[in-house]
């Protein structure tokens, strides 16, 4: 089969490469996800095109003769003047997607030995990646990539919270944890408390179930100011709630991002609640707030979605109660660079 691999630079290209762009997200987005609405074009133009900060990325096409676009890579790694370098500097990350109608006829190999060579150049030595799909799965252990850690997206509809059980955990959070209280911040966290929440979202990140993954967060109060230029940059908010305690200290956290013209959904991401902190109702107290939070401010939002280890055995008691359910599994990987150009014959 005749195609190409070129490099793709978001900032770079016509208004008529996105139409053939939008072609292959659109066509992959409806096997992926065959029940979501597609993507919002002007979303995913803004993604691509912002900056992520202090992280390397390339990113690949393969082509037909007839400019079709039938597969996507993009790997990348932390850069020297990242908060994180120190813990990530031997690892790069990477996908790959290749079209359903073309998959087993070595494009996805081709995209793996391009981009290989390039990361055992700088000398990383550890690939990590992940995949939601058999085919994905399939062709990672082919390659001799070792699972790190087995997780799942959980979805929660808002038709199914029982908003009584809600207010009853939204009751209780300060009878367990009295002198204690939330307070919430948009997208951009006050100067005041920003070193104290970097290191609560380090921690928090650092703690949960991990397996056998090698890279580790470290957030600076730079690297969060650089990070929600970017949210902005790319047309979405962030609401995060976090208790304090009766002397002001950050216990514990949890946040949303939220995009308005994909209205339909929103997704939870970071929770947590520091370890001398745990075990008075402060992570089903902050959970509920959060959830009674969405309903009154995004009477849009139909479903929210989130991503946990399945060995995350707290969240998950939580998230369980309150009515997420397993939409799909996905599993993490990783790659011995050395072991992998070896059978790559590179
Ligand atoms: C992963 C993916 C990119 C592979 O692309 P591809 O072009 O089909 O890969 P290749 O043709 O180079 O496959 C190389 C080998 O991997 C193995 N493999 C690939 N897909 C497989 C499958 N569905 N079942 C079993 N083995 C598979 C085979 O041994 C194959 O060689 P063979 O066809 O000669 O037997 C593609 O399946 C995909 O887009 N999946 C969804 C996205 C994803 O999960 N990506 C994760 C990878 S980072």
């Amino acid at each position: 089969m005749e195609y190409r691999i070129i490099e793709f630079k978001p900032k770079e290209v016509s208004d008529e490469f996105w139409d053939r762009y939008f072609e292959y997200i659109e066509t992959n987005h409806m096997e992926m996800h065959p029940d979501d609405p597609l993507p919002n074009r002007e979303g995913v133009i803004q993604r691509q095109k912002a900056d992520i900060p202090d992280f390397y990325v390339k990113r690949l096409l393969a082509i037909t003769p007839d400019n079709k676009i039938i597969g996507w890579a993009g790997f990348g790694f932390s850069e020297e003047t990242a908060s994180d370098y120190e813990e990530n500097k031997h690892i790069a990350r990477l996908h790959i997607v290749v079209l359903k109608d073309y998959r087993r006829k070595g494009i996805g190999t081709d995209f793996l030995k391009y981009a290989v060579k390039e990361i055992q150049s700088l000398n990383k030595t550890v690939i990590e990646c992940g995949s939601d799909h058999e085919a994905g799965k399939a062709f990672l252990k082919h390659y001799g990539a070792e699972m790190t850690i087995e997780g799942a997206e959980n979805r929660l509809e808002m038709a199914d919270v029982d908003w009584d059980m809600m207010q009853e955990w939204i009751n209780e959070g300060p009878k367990r944890a009295p002198d204690v209280r939330i307070d919430s911040f948009r997208t951009e966290c006050p100067e005041e408390i920003l070193d104290e929440f970097c290191e609560m979202c380090t921690e928090a990140l650092n703690m949960q179930p991990l397996g056998e993954t090698e890279s580790r967060a470290n957030i600076d109060g730079e690297a969060r100011r650089k990070f929600e230029k970017r949210i902005k940059e790319i047309g979405q908010t962030n609401y995060t709630m976090i208790t304090r305690e009766k002397d002001g200290k950050i216990s514990g956290m949890t946040e949303i991002y939220y995009d308005p013209r994909e209205g339909h959904r929103l997704n939870q991401e970071l929770t947590g609640v520091r370890p001398e902190y745990r075990g008075r109702g402060l992570g089903k107290w902050l959970k509920a707030s959060m959830i009674v939070h969405i309903r009154d401010n995004y009477p849009e939002v139909e479903r929210i979605i989130t991503g946990n280890a399945e060995s995350n055995e707290a969240m998950l008691s939580i998230n369980n109660r309150m009515g997420f359910k397993k939409y799909k599994g996905g599993e993490g990987y990783k790659f011995k660079v050395e072991e992998l150009a070896e059978k790559l014959n590179l």
